[in-house]
């Protein structure tokens, strides 16, 4: 049988890796609870409808990249793309739509069927927050400041940029939704046949497209600032005063429509120069008539999600655990006794190890290698006697401890790792 290999697009998160993975997410656990959300698990597979009938049938999304299979039950499952609708299925489900407003922190694996490359995966993972029920425009600089303080947090505030636009109201829209379709209309020979379809369907997608010849038209394509109602204009103002009366600085980008059909008013995108092509480490905005189209009754909402995989490549390698205690017993005899010191230094909060094999100093060569801190060393005679040898590995220096006293010792050690 030849060798087997992970999925394409998919990763095994080993060592550093996984540490990085890790940081991202405990940061965020960390900080989206600071503003009082509490994380949620909803399953990773989800009936096909609860994203096909809401994430737009002409995203990319719902047309190419869905993992959508008919169970043994004969049932259309699919693995899920993006949290925000199976968070909105939940909240109608559970009977939360009572209990609003809520705020929601989810963490883990998503998936899309895209092209791998850097930064681009079939399985990803996202962090991300939901805030159900405000309507107020504060509740769209509240999600982004969450966003932006863990992204601080991270210690990578410095390497990206939050781009802002708004996508109006239902009639902002369809205002303009009639000047995209006039003005695509006269480049309709030169736009590519997915874009073709947008210009029946949702020409707004077209302004999302990644074609280079779709790109040079949209270039020169209206916006929507032309079309928006006074009420859209002005919850997009107070979206952007109150960022700026929080010292969160931000840019306007026209351009930006989401890749998902459900937003309207604020969109928003945290974007890098780092990574290549895939620069969004973190996107969002608001989507008023999602809980709705789930079955719910009409429920404001507002939030984002962030790539895992993508923040973990911007951050700098995180701190590893502490370094570990070796302990080493010298001698057969003294391996029982070993075991048991091994366990009560667990006990007290002490990472410790002890090796199975070896001589004295083959065990000492591999405490070295783990980068211990420190190397308890227990003969049977010094067993017998209830006292072992510890030796700090940063110092050097060696001295006799009782077996009573040793938790404290080692808990005495002054911190710092060996070269
Ligand atoms: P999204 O823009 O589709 O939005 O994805 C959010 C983020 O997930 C992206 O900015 C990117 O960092 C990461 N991401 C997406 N696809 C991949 C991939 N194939 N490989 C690696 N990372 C990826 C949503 O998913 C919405 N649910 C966000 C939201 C929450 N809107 C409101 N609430």
């Amino acid at each position: 049988m030849s060798s087997l290999q992970p999925v394409r697009g998919t990763r095994d998160l080993i060592g550093e890796d996984q540490r990085r993975y890790r940081h991202v997410t405990e940061t965020a656990r960390h900080v989206s609870g600071l503003y009082g959300f509490e994380e949620w698990q909803t399953p990773i597979f989800e009936d096909t409808g609860v994203f096909s009938r809401t994430l737009g049938e002409t995203s990319d999304v719902v047309t190419k990249e869905m993992y959508t299979f008919t169970d043994r039950g004969g049932d259309s499952v699919t693995l899920r793309p993006e949290g925000t609708a199976a968070v909105c299925r939940a909240l109608v489900s559970n009977g939360l739509t009572q209990s609003l407003p809520l705020k929601v922190f989810y963490a883990g694996p998503m998936f899309r069927y895209e092209r791998p490359q850097k930064g681009r995966y079939r399985q990803f993972h996202q962090i991300g927050i939901e805030l159900i029920g405000p309507a107020e425009p504060l509740a769209d600089a509240e999600v982004i400041a969450c966003g932006w303080q863990i992204l601080t947090a991270l210690g990578i505030a410095d390497s990206v940029t939050l781009e802002i636009n708004t996508l109006g109201d239902a009639e902002s829209r369809a205002a303009y939704r009639a000047a995209l379709v006039e003005y695509f209309t006269r480049f309709a020979a030169d736009l590519s046949a997915d874009s073709k379809q947008r210009l029946e369907k949702n020409p707004l997608r077209i302004l999302d497209s990644k074609d280079e010849g779709d790109r040079k038209i949209v270039a020169d394509a209206p916006t929507i600032a032309a079309h928006l109602t006074p009420l859209a204009a002005g919850f997009y103002d107070s979206v952007r005063n109150s960022l700026t009366a929080l010292g969160i600085p931000f840019v306007e980008n026209p351009r930006i429509v989401r890749g998902l059909d459900y937003y309207n008013h604020t969109a928003f995108e945290f974007v890098t120069t780092q990574l290549g092509a895939q620069g969004t480490v973190m996107g969002g905005g608001r989507y008023d008539g999602l809980v709705k189209q789930m079955g719910g009754p009409e429920t404001p909402a507002v939030g984002w999600a962030a790539g895992i995989e993508r923040l973990a490549m911007l951050i700098a390698e995180p701190k590893t655990d502490a370094a570990p205690i070796a302990v080493i017993p010298a001698g057969d005899d003294a391996e029982a006794a070993a075991f048991g010191i091994v366990q009560r230094l667990r006990a007290g909060g002490i990472r410790a190890d002890i090796g199975y094999k070896g001589n004295l100093r083959r065990r000492m060569e591999r405490a070295n290698k783990a980068g211990a801190r420190a190397a308890i060393i227990l003969g049977s005679e010094e067993a017998a006697r209830g006292v072992a040898q510890l030796k700090d590995l940063v110092s050097g220096t060696q001295s006799e401890v009782s077996l009573d006293a040793l938790l404290e010792a080692v808990r005495a050690l002054p911190s710092g790792s060996p070269a």
